[in-house]
């Protein structure tokens, strides 16, 4: 049995299809059509769901993909839905919740069909900040929600006006919510109780060999998946659930990995940083950006929060795509994975990890368990390039992650890691090889650029030809070198100016 609260319920499930969404499940199961289903991929935002993860007694909301996210990764969860936020009918202004009168009154929606959407991001904002976070916060927000006819500046000053009515309740259980505050109480401790008295949940639907597993430690997950190694992992499912709804491709077993202490770790050490594979990107990106700043703009780029708060970086190592972000920083940062089965434990260099396109060494009763990125010397330098067709969730045509250490003013143990230029992430060796002991400036850099085609002959696709995709890379050492002059500034810096939602303002304003 799996058990979670649905706004202002306790809801305790034993059968469902293992490759359910919340969203499906919310529409077809429950009802609740308040959430709008638009692509069923991750990129429009109107199935924007709100959840919250109980941490020491506190709930802690952020917004994720309905579409995306399944029905039994909610386990021990909140999970709040558009209709939780008014729940009177016909409503005043002031009786509707802050955000949306907010929208109301800045005339937010025109055809409504994006709007629950943006409201429950916007609702997410509002519960993880006291006051008004600033307009880059809101763009942030927003970034994996599309609206196609309202125009987004009525939106942003709605974001901003639901900051400004008048609250006198701060002390309830969702920060400053106090709809959910007394009945959310009393059922937080319900749940708190049955979780404490669960076993391994493990839910299947009647006769049809169908299961979703959510082992709780590492040992139960390897003997779980040796005994059915036809099940498939799923963390946040920003990938899965996107074959699922695109190319049919139904799975009857799936185990979880969130739930797993072990693969949501993230520790500091002498050693550097290990990085438990299912934690949500969103969970370590600070803490990770404290140590690299200079990755901070690749994060910050990948996908929008909704699917950052969801996806994980074993989810997309074991995906092994060429194009996913994470890979290139890692090779670059010389990271090690360790993996895990009832055979014992392995570790194995990340740039040795990818064989093919979306194959890699990863046995059928292995997991990924945990990155390990090793201490940052002092004169370790990084430099990371993300080239896509737009600023916010967009997938990469090309990544470029530049890494060495500077030692007498020449760079040495140069790694040039690239994603988007071959079947999988992959080093650029000549390039590497002609900066390895050279000073840095623009000479070396372009003359090692020049050496891109001697490394890879990349394909041509809907993201970008091969031709500019050798032409683009070159242009990113120029890009490098200009950065580190301090002449153009990192695209996160101007984010305000330059961000998806910017550029869909000035358009809306032509
Ligand atoms: C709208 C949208 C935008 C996106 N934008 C970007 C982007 O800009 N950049 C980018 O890089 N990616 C992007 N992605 C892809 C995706 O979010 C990432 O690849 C993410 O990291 C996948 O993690 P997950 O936890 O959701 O994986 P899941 O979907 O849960 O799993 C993916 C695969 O990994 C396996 N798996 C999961 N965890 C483990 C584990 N610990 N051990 C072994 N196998 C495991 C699963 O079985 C599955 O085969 C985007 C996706 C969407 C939907
Ligand atoms: S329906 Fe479009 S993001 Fe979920
Ligand atoms: S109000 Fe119509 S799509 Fe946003």
């Amino acid at each position: 049995m799996i058990q979670f609260l649905l706004n202002n319920e306790m809801i305790q499930l034993t059968k469902f299809v293992p490759n359910m969404s919340i969203l499906d499940w919310l529409r077809t199961n429950m009802g609740k059509v308040g959430s709008k289903e638009g692509c069923a991929t991750g990129d429009c935002g109107a199935c924007t769901v709100v959840i919250g993860d109980l941490i020491n007694g506190q709930w802690h909301y952020k917004s994720i993909n309905g579409c995306l996210m399944l029905l039994g990764n909610l386990h021990g969860k909140h999970l709040l839905t558009v209709e939780a936020l008014t729940t009177k009918p016909n409503p005043s202004l002031e009786q509707l919740h802050p955000v949306q009168r907010a929208m109301v009154e800045c005339h937010g929606s025109q055809c409504g069909f994006c709007t629950p959407g943006f409201i429950m991001s916007l609702f997410a904002l509002y519960m993880s900040h006291k006051s008004y976070p600033g307009r880059e916060a809101v763009i942030q927000a927003l970034g994996g929600n599309l609206c196609r006819c309202t125009g987004y500046e009525p939106i942003l000053k709605a974001a901003e006006k639901c900051f400004s009515y008048p609250d006198n309740d701060q002390s309830n259980i969702a920060h400053k919510d106090h709809r959910f505050s007394q009945q959310v109480a009393v059922l937080t401790t319900n749940l708190e109780k049955a979780l404490a008295d669960n076993e391994i949940p493990t839910v299947s639907l009647d006769g049809e060999n169908q299961q979703f597993y959510l082992p709780q430690s590492l040992k139960q997950l390897c003997e779980l998946k040796a005994n059915n190694p036809q099940a498939q992992f799923v963390a946040g499912a920003t990938d899965l659930s996107v074959e699922f709804s695109q190319l049919i491709n139904q799975k009857q077993q799936l185990i979880s990995v969130r739930y797993c202490s072990e693969l949501m770790v993230f520790e500091e050490s002498e050693q550097g940083l290990e990085i438990g594979a299912a934690l949500p990107y969103s969970e370590f990106i600070d803490k990770f950006c404290h140590i690299y700043p200079e990755a901070h703009e690749l994060f910050e780029r990948l996908g929008s929060l909704q699917v950052r708060n969801a996806g994980s970086l074993g989810g997309s190592i074991a995906n092994a795509s060429p194009i996913g972000d994470p890979a290139p920083l890692l090779i670059a940062l010389d990271a090690q994975l360790k993996l895990q089965s009832i055979r014992g434990e392995r570790l194995i260099p990340i740039d040795e990890f990818f064989l093919d396109y979306r194959k890699a060494q990863l046995a059928e009763d292995e997991v990924i368990v945990s990155i390990h990125v090793p201490k940052r010397q002092e004169t370790f330098k990084l430099s990371c390039h993300k080239i896509s067709k737009r600023i916010e969730d967009d997938i990469s045509a090309v990544c470029l992650v530049l890494s060495y250490q500077l030692e007498n003013e020449k760079m040495q143990q140069v790694k040039c890691a690239m994603g988007g230029m071959a079947a999988t992430p992959a080093l650029a060796k000549n390039v590497a090889a002609a900066l390895n002991g050279q000073a840095f400036n623009l000479d070396t850099l372009q003359t090692a650029a020049s050496k891109i085609a001697e490394d890879f002959q990349p394909l041509s696709d809907v993201r970008a030809s091969s031709t500019y995709r050798l032409q683009v890379t070159k242009n990113l050492f120029d890009r490098i070198w200009y950065q580190s002059a301090g002449q153009i500034q990192s695209l996160s810096v101007n984010l305000q100016s330059t961000s998806a939602i910017q550029t869909r303002i000035n358009h809306a304003s032509l």
